[in-house]
């Protein structure tokens, strides 16, 4: 193999630019030359190609975003767009290509790899640990800090004023952020789109609280679940004498300085991806199961959904006693 190709796809993640340093620098290692494909899979449609080497990614480990660029691009559903994207890889004289991103991106990689049999491998990297087969997506720890740190500060209010605090945290349709969050942020109730919520099971239980003497009250409320302004409207209505307030995280938890364990997982899932390449290992994603790192079939990933972690939800309930 003698040049590779690197892209960031869907909704940035910090951390990503710790991955594309990883995926040029052992590429470079092993003399192989790196193309950045620019703003993600319509980048790769519309020939945006940059030519990247040691020094392009210095100064990066430490920066949220991506150096690369990110788009959404709803259009690679389009066979012809793929076909099209496929043709580009080749005329450029790319032989593998390492995929960054989150879900969307994983089916993108799947696509190029089932279809033209290209050599693809994908890392995952979201700030909604959503990706199936790994325990952790690059950029998911930074944004669980990010969140502490604004609960945190959104307790001192709740706490003086003795108020009610709803907090909308991201996460699309899972649930994963809300009870990371929830569960390390003391939450007293996380509402997650896995499971169906009763409105009066929250009232009850905030009634309950109040007579154990808890006169403030944080709920952790995952993004696919609903709105924390409906749900404000809500509760405001059946629990008149309380004082409600909401907060949306949104943008900031995607944001920022990526962490201790963001960095690590990116530089160890970059090096991994191009050594994948090299030993000729296609259509796989990386992953971290426990301490060990994991190389999962694309087609295990694309098809299959990731559950949250249910049991947090009890522990969360006892801790709220
Ligand atoms: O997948 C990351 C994420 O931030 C989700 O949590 C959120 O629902 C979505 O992206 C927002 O997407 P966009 O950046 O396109 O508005």
């Amino acid at each position: 193999m003698k040049k590779i190709g690197v892209i960031t796809t869907g909704g940035d993640a910090p951390g990503m630019n710790a991955a594309i340093r990883s995926v040029v620098r052992t590429a470079i290692f092993y003399n192989i030359e790196v193309v950045g494909i620019v703003e993600g899979f319509k980048g790769l449609y519309e020939k945006k190609f940059i030519s990247l080497n040691s020094r392009s990614v210095s100064g990066i480990i430490n920066q949220g975003g991506t150096i690369l660029k990110t788009k959404r691009f709803y259009e690679f559903k389009n066979k012809q767009v793929r076909e099209t994207s496929y043709q580009n890889l080749k005329n450029e004289n790319i032989e593998g290509l390492v995929v960054i991103g989150g879900n969307g991106s994983a089916v993108g990689a799947y696509l190029l790899y089932s279809e033209f049999n290209f050599p693809v491998v994908h890392i995952p990297a979201s700030i909604d640990n959503d990706v199936y087969g790994t325990d952790y997506t690059i950029g998911f720890d930074t944004a669980v800090n990010t969140a502490i740190d604004a609960i945190d500060k959104i307790r001192d209010t709740a706490t003086s004023h003795e108020r009610t605090f709803i907090i909308e945290v991201m996460g699309r349709d899972c649930g994963n952020l809300a009870l990371e969050v929830g569960i390390v942020c003391g939450a007293e109730i996380v509402i997650i789109p896995e499971i169906k919520f009763e409105i009066d099971k929250i009232v009850e239980e905030i009634k309950e609280e109040e007579k154990k003497g808890k006169k403030s009250c944080i709920i952790v409320l995952a993004e696919g679940a609903g709105k924390a302004e409906d749900l404000t409207k809500i509760l405001k209505e059946k629990l008149p004498d309380r004082e409600i307030r909401y907060t949306v995280l949104g943008y900031i938890q995607r944001g920022g300085k990526p962490t201790y364990l963001t960095r690590k997982l990116a530089t160890i899932f970059g090096s991994k991806a191009v050594e994948l390449l090299i030993s000729g290992q296609y259509g796989y994603m990386i992953g971290l199961k426990g301490e060990e790192i994991i190389y999962v079939p694309l087609v295990e990933v694309v098809n299959n959904k990731k559950l949250p972690k249910f049991e947090y939800l009890d522990i969360i309930q006892k801790m709220s006693i």
